[in-house]
């Protein structure tokens, strides 16, 4: 794939720390639509099972590559992004690889994924972060399509890089037996990458739980609508998604829709701070908000008693509820 690294012009394109300057917004493109399809969004199954295999990996402090988490508990999160572009044509791409093997085997399968894949119709595979809900189950991707272009953020660690290249790591009871053999693009946080027209890459750089280091998530710009954010859990939260897209990107204030995981109640009850970031999201007025993953369904609830424009879902395939985008379900932002 053909990646563009956009800036301003060279001399006033950065400043001296590197970050972008807002004098003036980076234009990646247009398309004519996009259509997201929840693959999986369940992480896992029991959030005591996983808070049980934190404790004993030494809390959330500790890395997740030295964590025994028990293989039944894990599930994964994945979604397939399809852009119409503005010629008519698709392109694909798909966002995390989810985590147990079986498990997103059969969401593979039961979605066309599977078929997608060893047709060579999904270009690449883009990596928000690390955490195991998000890469583990990569072997299931790569067994259908080993030469497919990954994206990872450069902030990706060496134990990441190790097992994406074919390296088990036991102790986190993490398995890849297809070892990568495309390219593995590594993007730098802080910049706006043009993955294809209307359709770019911005990471983000942060600590994150569980020992990891950086999130990128993707806006997508439909020709005469404004943007679209898609996260994978929207770690770097849904106020800096909508400050990076104010400060350097055409369009930027028009922000209409979000796609993904919003970590905001992702291991069930909703806190007193995060319910003050669910109120103040009321000030962007966003038209479509497809939120599922770590978003929790205390968080969907009260963005809904709020009035804000939740996309529903079936409630099949696993998910727990049909008041968000869940397995199976697709929603088209045009
Ligand atoms: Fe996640
Ligand atoms: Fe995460």
């Amino acid at each position: 794939m053909n990646v563009r690294r956009l800036a301003l012009h060279e001399k006033d394109a950065e400043m001296p720390d590197g970050s972008l300057t807002k004098a003036e917004k980076i234009d990646f493109g247009a398309c004519r639509a996009v259509t997201m399809t929840c693959v999986s969004e369940i992480g896992w199954a029991s959030n005591d099972g996983l808070m049980q295999d934190i404790a004993a990996g030494g809390g959330v402090a500790a890395s997740q590559w030295h964590m025994p988490w028990r293989e039944e508990n894990a599930r994964g999160s994945c979604s397939l992004l399809e852009i119409e572009c503005l010629d008519g044509s698709r392109r694909r791409l798909l966002i995390d690889s989810g985590w147990n093997l079986d498990y997103m085997r059969a969401r593979f399968a039961a979605t066309g994924v599977d078929k997608l894949l060893r047709a060579g119709e999904i270009e690449a595979v883009f990596l928000t972060h690390e955490h195991m809900d998000h890469l583990f189950g990569l072997q299931a991707v790569l067994e259908l399509k080993p030469d497919i272009t990954i994206f990872v953020l450069s902030t990706f660690s060496d134990d990441a890089c190790r097992f994406i290249a074919g390296a088990d790591v036991p102790e986190a009871r993490a398995r890849n037996d297809a070892p990568h053999e495309g390219e593995l693009i590594r993007l730098e946080p802080g910049r706006v990458h043009a993955l294809m027209p209307g359709l770019a890459a911005v990471g983000f750089d942060l600590p994150i739980i569980l020992g990891i280091e950086g999130e990128q998530s993707l806006y997508v710009r439909i020709e005469g609508k404004g943007l679209v954010g898609v996260t994978g859990c929207g770690h770097h939260t849904v106020e800096r998604i909508m400050a990076f897209a104010r400060d350097h990107l055409t369009d930027g204030t028009q922000v209409y829709g979000l796609y993904g995981g919003l970590h905001l109640a992702p291991f069930g009850p909703l806190a007193p701070e995060k319910e003050a970031i669910i109120r103040d999201m009321g000030k962007y007025r966003l038209k479509r908000i497809a939120c599922n993953h770590c978003t929790g369904l205390p968080a969907v609830k009260l963005m809904i008693d709020l009035g804000y424009p939740v996309v529903r879902g079936s409630g099949c395939d696993g998910s727990i509820s049909d008041l968000y985008v869940g397995n199976g379900d697709s929603v088209i932002f045009d």
